[in-house]
């Protein structure tokens, strides 16, 4: 039965981010509630989140001490001007931060959002280059395939085509790597690829073509998300660090999804143990709750901003909402979460029945692809002729009928539930999924 208390009677006004509005407004899909691993719709219905939300809800949701610590603070201290005043919970934030961050990235910059801690990374890189006397270096290298937020920085480097080519000619001075998605070589691969560690030689060639001393810093995805989930091959990410070293080029992980224990360690810098100069991430930061983005920075590159008279600004940039009060509050009460739970491991601990009981699905109708790591999952479908992205899409909407959430980009199912799902949900999604693919057209 429809709640007329919680559903709106016009749905009009509101122009969705990423939606087919029309279809959507045709036949709504609205949350009330949720609570852990489910969501409660407006009919009454319980779905369960294969997602995490947009991979943001890493310990489940509305989580007791996450809530009351955004009640507190909120009426405790509201907001406070980010620039030149602070409050004390951003300072703790930041230090706690720090304490799960890779060695040696002991300084945060706050944002909002997953976009804006790439474009703050990239804004703190070409900077860098500057302060360090090498201005020459304004070239910023993405990767075809690459997913880094919607605001001009980020789309001129990512290589997600339609998110591109409405927008002009973007920034300037960008070039692309190849992306890392071999499905002759490495389809229904278990956790990382074999095939495929060259690629990062096609940063030599770019290196070639422009010369080093023109390129600022290369920003890549450590697990590739929106493009339909591509997990590195063995070895690419160090061979992309070695290249970076040699020539003197800044490498940015966007660790916007990854972050905060998707792959078993706090990032996936960890996780693969190949360190980058700049990590961002927002997201499983605050457990979604409230937005908010950080950016964490080598100590070598924050220090070289700390020069010249003290009452100067170092750094040209920043938003209103930088650190904010509530957000941050929200911050710490994750992390304590995340460290009284041992959600920041448990990837590791629950991926070999992840990996498998997804990997059972291969027999499925349409199924062209599976790929796994940590608790992140892509299921390919073979398209339908001359309709890409319809029976993805099919599913997306059949398997919310049966009370199970899961994301599609392309025609690729995405899976990324929140951390503390038990096996009886891993069997469960699995499990409908199954019977969604099956009954496909
Ligand atoms: C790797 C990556 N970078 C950046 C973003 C953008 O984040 P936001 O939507 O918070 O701006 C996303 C969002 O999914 C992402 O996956």
């Amino acid at each position: 039965m429809t709640d007329t208390t919680t559903v709106p009677n016009d749905l009009n006004a509101f122009w969705m981010p990423f939606t087919a509005n029309r279809q959507f407004k045709k036949q709504p899909r609205m949350f009330v509630g949720a609570k852990d691993m489910h969501y409660a719709t407006a009919d009454g219905r319980e779905v369960l989140d294969g997602t995490a939300g947009l991979w943001c809800c890493n310990a489940g949701h509305c989580r007791p001490k996450i809530t009351e610590a955004i009640q507190k603070q909120a009426a405790e201290l509201d907001y406070a001007p980010a620039f030149q005043m602070g409050h004390p919970k951003a300072f703790q934030l930041a230090t706690r931060l720090t304490d799960i961050s890779p060695k040696g990235m002991d300084h945060v910059f706050f944002t909002n959002s997953g976009s804006e801690s790439v474009d703050t990374a990239l804004k703190i890189a070409l900077a860098y280059q500057r302060v360090k006397g090498e201005g020459s270096r304004t070239r910023l290298i993405g990767r075809e395939r690459g997913y880094h937020g919607v605001n001009f920085g980020g789309i001129s480097v990512g290589g997600i085509m339609p998110n591109r080519k409405m927008f002009g000619t973007l920034l300037g001075g960008v070039d692309h790597l190849p992306h890392t998605h071999l499905p002759d070589q490495n389809s229904f691969t278990r956790g990382m690829p074999e095939h495929g560690a060259n690629l990062a030689d096609e940063l030599e060639r770019i290196v070639a073509v422009h010369d080093a001393s023109t390129i600022a810093a290369v920003i890549v995805e450590p697990v590739a998300g929106s493009t339909g989930v591509l997990i590195p091959p063995k070895g690419y990410l160090q061979r992309l660090r070695d290249i970076c070293t040699k020539h003197g080029i800044l490498l940015i992980f966007d660790e916007v999804i990854t972050g905060f224990g998707r792959l078993g360690s706090p990032f996936a810098a960890q996780h693969f143990d190949v360190m980058p100069d700049i990590i961002t991430t927002a997201k499983g930061l605050t457990n979604g709750v409230i937005p908010m983005g950080a950016v964490f920075v080598r100590d070598e590159i924050h220090d070289a901003f700390m020069t010249g008279p003290e009452h100067l600004i170092e750094f040209f940039h920043g938003y209103t909402y930088s650190g904010n009060p509530i957000a941050s509050a929200a911050g710490l009460a994750t992390l304590e979460t995340y460290e009284e739970e041992g959600l920041l491991d448990r990837a590791s601990d629950v991926g070999q029945y992840w990996e498998d009981a997804l990997h059972s699905l291969k027999d499925a109708k349409h199924v062209i692809d599976i790929r796994n790591i940590g608790l992140i999952g892509a299921i390919e479908l073979e398209p339908i002729a001359g309709e890409p992205t319809k029976r993805a899409f099919s599913c997306f909407l059949d398997a919310y009928e049966r009370g199970l959430l899961i994301r599609t980009t392309g025609d690729t199912i995405a899976l990324s539930p929140p951390l503390i799902i038990s096996k009886d949900q891993i069997d469960q999604l699995v499990d409908t999924l199954r019977t969604v693919l099956n009954e496909a057209d």
